[in-house]
């Protein structure tokens, strides 16, 4: 496995390719990040990961800085899972000027649920995916499903841009108790960790219930905050929406529900096709 940091290196390198597949990452990987690596082997003639920590979807109070950088424990799991080449640019590699040509994505995709509690984050998203997959001109690239209003967004941004790549979802991995992973599990405390899987178990409850043929969605939707609250987490949303779209759910639609909420400092998401 080759580790590339500038441009100038991955150009080279990706020469000989005709179709990279590339799984954008912020480093800091888990079992999720190795699954996508692995399903992107077959899906392309090199397959390649990308590790930045991109500043543009932070906001200022947000955890930019102290978001864990693991290059070289990341590269040997890469390279376990059978990853060819690592394209791990500094800001200056990937942002030799500022980076005043943004994408925005559409407010009815980008500017609810995770758009409407963190402001600008889809765009910053849009933006170094964007950039990320010109560089690795990849032709397939893998996000996780555990990120869905991401992997829509990016879905409809590659779309609308008629750029030459397929957007392939992988599976949420989750621990043995439910969690799913994520680089952010690791601010849990031992305690917070125990109790982190409520958030996989209130959207099971709620997937239930929707499957049994309940529709009284608003009343489910409180229901389900409520009890995450009397458990000690602050939501954000814990919803249920249309899968086509994540515009709220009518009867007769195929669903998703979704949750964001806080324990202690850490701020989780999960979802569940229902
Ligand atoms: O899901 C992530 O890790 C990031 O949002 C991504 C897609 C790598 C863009 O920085």
């Amino acid at each position: 496995m080759k580790l590339v940091h500038t441009l100038k290196d991955l150009r080279q390198h990706l020469d000989a390719y005709r179709h990279p597949a590339v799984v954008p990452t912020m480093g800091n990987l888990h079992a999720g990040h190795l699954a996508l690596v692995r399903q992107a082997k077959p899906l392309g003639d090199i397959t390649v990961a990308t590790i930045f920590v991109n500043r543009l979807q932070f906001a200022p109070h947000e955890d930019f800085d102290t978001y864990p950088r693991t290059l070289e424990a990341d590269c040997a799991q890469l390279e376990a899972a059978g990853c060819d080449l690592v394209f791990a640019p500094g800001e200056a590699d990937l942002y030799p000027q500022p980076q005043t040509f943004r994408v925005q994505a559409p407010a009815a995709l980008a500017d609810i649920l995770e758009g409407h509690f963190r402001p600008g984050f889809f765009g910053g998203v849009c933006t170094v995916v964007m950039k990320l997959l010109s560089c690795t001109q990849a032709r397939t690239a893998l996000f996780g499903k555990k990120d869905y209003q991401q992997l829509m967004v990016l879905r409809n941004m590659v779309q609308q841009f008629a750029m030459p790549v397929e957007i392939v979802g992988g599976e949420t991995q989750r621990a043995a108790d439910g969690l799913a992973l994520s680089s952010r599990n690791g601010y849990l405390s031992a305690t917070e960790r125990a109790q982190a899987v409520q958030l996989s178990q209130t959207l099971r409850s709620l997937a239930e219930a929707l499957r049994t043929g309940a529709n009284h969605y608003a009343e489910l939707e409180s229901q389900a905050m409520q009890s995450l609250t009397e458990k000690g987490w602050k939501p954000d949303y814990v919803v249920a929406r249309r899968r086509a779209d994540l515009q709220p759910a009518q009867p007769g639609d195929a669903l998703v529900v979704l949750a964001a909420a806080r324990l202690g400092t850490t701020r989780l998401i999960d979802n569940l096709e229902v």
